[in-house]
């Protein structure tokens, strides 16, 4: 299996980016570890992030042809993008939705998230551990 990780906008600035709330990992940390992790249980990862919408959809539309399992943070677009939605809608992948922060215990424009109707489930409030729970549920759900 391959599993596309995927990461949206502001997410590159994880390490100084309201460390408060994301806390003090850089991106490339949490890469390493879902690589990492991954690896051990035999499975490749490919990790992107991007800030373009657009690049963000081309991503989930040619992973089609190369991905068994998609887990995305898409950042504030999780709030706002029917099409990342219509996406994963199309592709048929077995998805997983992370984000760092409770979402549900934030502001209000952030409870409400397009990606989760499309997505096998929502992995939230756990840091930079979310991402592994992601790809451990990934597995359980292929193995079934
Ligand atoms: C986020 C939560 C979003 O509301 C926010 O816009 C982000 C990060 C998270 O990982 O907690 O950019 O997806």
């Amino acid at each position: 299996h391959s599993i596309l990780i995927l990461n949206g906008p502001n997410l590159n600035l994880l390490g100084t980016r309201q460390p408060e709330v994301y806390g003090r990992e850089t991106l490339a940390m949490i890469q390493e570890k879902c690589v990492n992790h991954a690896a051990d249980r035999g499975v490749s990862v490919e990790f992107m992030q991007s800030n373009h919408e657009g690049v963000l959809l081309d991503a989930i539309h040619s992973a089609k042809e190369t991905h068994s399992g998609i887990i995305l943070n898409a950042g504030a677009y999780t709030h706002t993008s029917i099409a990342l939605m219509d996406a994963l809608y199309s592709v048929e992948i077995p998805s997983i939705e992370v984000h760092l922060s409770n979402i549900h215990a934030r502001e209000e424009f952030r409870q409400v998230s397009y990606i989760s109707r499309a997505v096998l489930g929502q992995i939230c409030g756990f840091g930079s551990h979310g991402y592994i729970l992601a790809i451990d549920a990934l597995l359980a759900h292929f193995d079934t």
